[in-house]
Formats: structure tokens, C-alpha cells, sequence
């Protein structure tokens, strides 16, 4: 199974899923916007063990690829070098971060659709992006603790749906696939289930 992440996206979720998956003993190569020298600093004080890399070569080394970063800068997103891999959208459309967008707030189409759409070549799942930062990292739990929140997730390939559902649960989170991805609307902001901080039980009824 896979053991090595990029995360695109240094800023709250970024953080917050190199921390997680550092201790679950994924390695873990971070990028940001600019040069990796920015976020190196942080990187080391906040995600120990993380190691910051121009966006390409963090993709190029990883199996996984979460993106953490503002959905309207996915069109900044180098395809090319995201082809073929398995990339996770944890991203939401926010009109105060990503201004009045008229493809990303369509409510005809989901936003990891669109992403789907961009990255063609890629293999989208949708997840980690419907639970806030702060419950990420408080709620972790080692599988079978009591009280163990859940995280949804959406894509259209079993095989590439069963390496995430094991992300998740690495990460400390009872793994709810919901459908394929067009199924990930049910998780965005807007829908009973964005902000869901809930059980396998709850989250279910919220995403029915
Ligand atoms: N915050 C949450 O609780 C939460 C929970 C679930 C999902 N999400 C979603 O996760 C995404 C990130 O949210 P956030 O709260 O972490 O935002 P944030 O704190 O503003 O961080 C976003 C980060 O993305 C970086 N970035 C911008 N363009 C980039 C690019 N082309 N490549 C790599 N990194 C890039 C930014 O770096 P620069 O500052 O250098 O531009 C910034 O550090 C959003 O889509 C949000 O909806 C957030």
C-alpha cells in the first residue's frame, strides 16, 4: 500500500494532514505556491519529518497527492506532471477566498468534477475536505476507539477508492465511501454534511 504523499498546500488543512500523516508514518513531501525554501521553516517546526519540494518534484516522489490548496488556484496545478496519479480534492469552493466563480459555483456539476475535468489524466477522489482543520487534528483516533469520527469519500475506481480508504484510516478516521464523484456535491459547502465533525452512523444519514 501506498506510503508516500504529496500535499499541495501549506496553509490550515496542509498543515494539519502532513502532521497526521508524518505520525502515521507516511513520508510526506510538502509544496506551496512558491519556492519550497518559503514554507521549509514551517514545514520542519509544524509537520516534523515533512520535507518541503517544488510542487513537481513532491508529486514525482509521491503515490498520493492531496490537494490543500484554494480550489480556484487548481487551474495553476501542473497536469502534466499529475498524470497518471491518484490525486485527492480536499478542496471547496469559498467565494470569500475564490471570488464570485461562475464554473466553480455551478451547481450543475460538482466542484471535483471540474477538478476531474482539469487534471484529465488524472485519477480523482474526493475527501478530506468536508471536516474542519481543528477537528483533524483534535478528533485523530487509533481504529476502534470509541467516539471515532468519520470521513467521506467519493471516486469512481474501487482500487483507487481502497488505497484512500486506508489514507483515511491511517489518518485516524472511520473511512464512508458515498459513490462515485459526482457523489462528493453531497459534501460541499451548502450540504447537511459540510463541517460534519460526526460518527460513521451520523455521517451516513447526512450524506443519504
Ligand atoms: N481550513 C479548513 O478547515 C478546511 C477543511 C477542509 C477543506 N478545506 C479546503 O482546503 C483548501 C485549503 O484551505 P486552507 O484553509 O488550508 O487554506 P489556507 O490556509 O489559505 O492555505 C492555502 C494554501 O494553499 C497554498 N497555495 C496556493 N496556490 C497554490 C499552488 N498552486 N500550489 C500549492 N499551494 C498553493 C497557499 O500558499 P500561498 O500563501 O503561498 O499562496 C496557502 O498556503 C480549500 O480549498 C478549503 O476549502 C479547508
Amino acid at each position: 500500500m501506498s506510503r508516500r504523499l504529496a500535499v499541495l498546500g501549506f496553509g490550515k488543512l496542509g498543515t494539519v494532514i502532513s502532521q497526521l500523516a508524518t505520525k502515521a508514518g507516511y513520508e510526506v513531501f510538502v509544496a506551496g505556491s512558491g519556492e519550497p525554501e518559503k514554507i521549509a521553516l514551517s514545514v520542519s517546526v509544524l509537520a516534523p519529518g515533512a520535507i518541503a519540494l517544488p510542487a513537481r518534484d513532491a508529486i514525482a516522489r509521491a503515490d498520493m497527492v492531496i490537494l490543500a490548496l484554494p480550489l480556484s488556484k487548481h487551474r495553476n496545478l501542473p497536469a502534466d506532471a499529475l498524470a497518471e496519479k491518484l490525486v485527492i480534492d480536499a478542496m471547496n469552493y469559498w467565494w470569500e477566498v475564490d471570488g464570485h466563480d461562475e464554473q466553480l459555483s455551478n451547481p450543475s456539476t460538482s466542484s471535483s468534477e471540474l477538478v476531474q475535468e482539469f487534471l484529465s489524466e488524472s485519477r480523482v477522489v474526493k475527501a478530506l475536505s468536508h471536516m474542519g482543520y481543528h477537528h483533524l487534528l483534535d478528533e485523530a483516533k487509533a481504529p476502534g476507539s470509541p467516539d471515532r469520527k468519520a470521513i467521506a469519500i467519493a471516486g469512481d475506481d474501487p482500487t483507487d477508492l481502497d488505497k484512500v480508504v486506508q489514507l483515511v484510516d491511517d489518518l485516524g478516521f472511520d473511512p464512508l465511501i458515498i459513490g462515485r464523484l459526482a457523489s462528493g456535491r453531497k459534501l460541499e459547502p451548502g450540504q447537511p454534511a459540510f463541517g460534519a465533525n460526526v460518527d460513521k452512523e451520523n455521517l451516513k444519514q447526512l450524506v443519504a
